[in-house]
């Protein structure tokens, strides 16, 4: 069977749900925002990485969607939004939200995946679960 570095980090890669205190360096970051704006797109680019690490801010934003997650109409999210435990961000140290721009003329959703891909695939050759789980979202 074929198999090379990028097959491997493709196999490796598996979703984190726990992680280390200590903070990615910014070398490291930046390698794996350009490798995000790598990714094909279906024309006009218009996804936004966010890079959030402020202790404060990603307390806020579990909170927030932990109250979302208590609306939804499926009982397992309502579950994990009322149980006072669970952290939806998993206490990562980063968080990297993808967003793009709702008016974009282009199936935006395609394009936030295809780069968010490349964003896990290119931390899993890095650091190998030093930050996981990242999720498109239109704002
Ligand atoms: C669109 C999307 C949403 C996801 N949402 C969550 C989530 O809310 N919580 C979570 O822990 N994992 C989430 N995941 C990760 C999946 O559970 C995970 O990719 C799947 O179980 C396969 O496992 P693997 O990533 O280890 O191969 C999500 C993945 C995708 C693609």
């Amino acid at each position: 069977m074929i198999t090379n570095e990028t097959l491997k980090v493709i196999k490796q890669r598996r979703s984190t749900r726990s992680f280390k205190e200590e903070q990615i360096k910014g070398e490291e970051m930046q390698a794996i925002l350009e490798a995000g704006m790598y990714a094909p797109n279906a024309g006009n680019q218009a996804w936004h990485f966010t890079v959030i690490q402020n202790k404060k801010l990603l307390e806020k934003l579990n909170l927030a969607a932990k109250q979302g997650a208590q609306q939804m109409d499926i009982e397992h999210l309502r579950e994990l939004g009322n149980d006072k435990e669970f952290n939806c961000l998993y206490h990562a140290p980063t968080l990297i939200i993808v967003s793009g721009d709702e008016k974009a003329f282009v199936p935006l959703e395609a394009d936030c995946a295809a780069a968010t891909q490349n964003l896990l695939l290119a931390a899993e050759s890095i650091g190998g679960g030093l930050l996981d789980f990242l999720r498109p979202i239109s704002v």
